[in-house]
């Protein structure tokens, strides 16, 4: 519809204007740089554009950078969306009772919230106990406390949603899949973390927002919904499902598979198991079901990655370039 969009965006090393090129002469999208935790800036905004709805998505959540360095964890997941949630309520607070009873503040989360379940586990439902293991989700678990706390003390009218591992086209390949597809493409080693049997259930990038934008219209306030992709997966499957697809797609020149650059890697600490989410009830209050398979996903995303090389030159920065040589290559 013609409704604008006002995307605030710090554009950290992850962030990249590129990714918007399509969107950027819309007249519906407003462009702003800045940190959710400016709250000159987002008073700003909010006056400006009397927003009808805010979706936090803005967060640190790269796991293993969050063990190198967990400072920018701290400071935007749970101070920024602190900072965010306690302005937006000020000027919220100032609405006519209309657009009170109407505005939607809806936190993105994950999850990791929930801690690590063994194979036979059943998975996460909404009920499960809060039992973060890396710098990374504990973060994004005291955000979800705060976004809840909103809501009883303050009747600020929010909505929570915690999603499985996405993946699709624009995701910066520090995460498994396009990290996996860009190192299979450079000839490098294609690293897989312990035994490569720690499972996650991977979820297309399209279901996940349309799930968002769903809970936005039809979920009911205070309330949390898990999504997930109902796509369950060992690491080690998906990496050997990238080489088989990119061996029919793109062979390698000395006709060799690519499923010949595994390695196996030190293990991440404290590595989360396995995660897996019950996505009942977002599928029976709301009616969302994932429409993607994991196969057409994946081939989906291959695609679209061998279609984008110059977009992953662009965002694969000196910055990037040198966290792989650390974390990778020992270097
Ligand atoms: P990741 O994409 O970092 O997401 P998360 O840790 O939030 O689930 O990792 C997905 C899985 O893949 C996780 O079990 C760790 C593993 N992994 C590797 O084996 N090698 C890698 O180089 C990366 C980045 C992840």
């Amino acid at each position: 519809n013609d409704e604008k969009i006002i995307n605030l965006d710090k554009l950290t090393y992850a962030g990249n204007l590129h990714s918007l090129e399509s969107a950027l002469n819309d007249p519906r999208l407003v462009m702003v740089r800045g940190d959710i935790g400016d709250t000159n800036l987002v008073e700003q905004i909010l006056k400006t554009h009397n927003p009808r709805a805010i979706i936090n998505f803005a967060a640190e959540s790269h796991v293993d950078r969050s063990i190198l360095g967990p400072e920018d964890f701290i400071q935007t997941n749970i101070v920024g969306t602190f900072r965010l949630l306690e302005t937006t309520r000020h000027w919220w607070g100032a609405q006519s009772a209309t657009d009170k009873k109407s505005f939607r503040f809806l936190h993105v989360s994950t999850d990791e919230v929930y801690g690590s379940l063994e194979n036979e586990d059943p998975a996460f439902t909404e009920e499960n106990r809060y039992q973060p293991n890396s710098p990374y989700s504990a973060s994004k678990a005291a955000s979800d406390h705060l976004v809840r706390s909103y809501f009883h003390t303050y009747d600020f009218p929010v909505l929570t949603t915690n999603c499985s591992n996405n993946y699709g086209p624009y995701q910066f390949p520090e995460k498994l899949i396009p990290l996996i597809i860009l190192r299979a493409l450079r000839g490098e080693h294609l690293p897989v973390y312990g035994d490569g049997k720690n499972i996650r259930d991977w979820l297309y990038v399209t279901d996940h927002c349309r799930a968002i934008q769903m809970v936005l219209e039809k979920g009911r306030l205070g309330e949390v919904y898990n999504i997930g992709g109902d796509s369950e997966r060992q690491n080690i499957d998906v990496v050997r499902t990238i080489c088989g697809l990119l061996d029919k797609k793109k062979p390698r020149a000395d006709g060799k598979s690519y499923a010949e650059q595994i390695t196996y890697v030190t293990d991440r600490p404290g590595h989360d198991r396995r995660y897996a989410i019950n996505a009942k009830k977002i599928h029976n209050e709301i009616g969302w079901a994932p429409e993607e398979s994991f196969d057409s996903g994946l081939a989906k995303t291959i695609d679209w990655y061998l279609n984008n090389i110059p977009w992953i030159e662009n965002v694969t920065s000196g910055a990037y370039q040198e966290w792989t040589r650390k974390h990778y290559d020992g270097q």
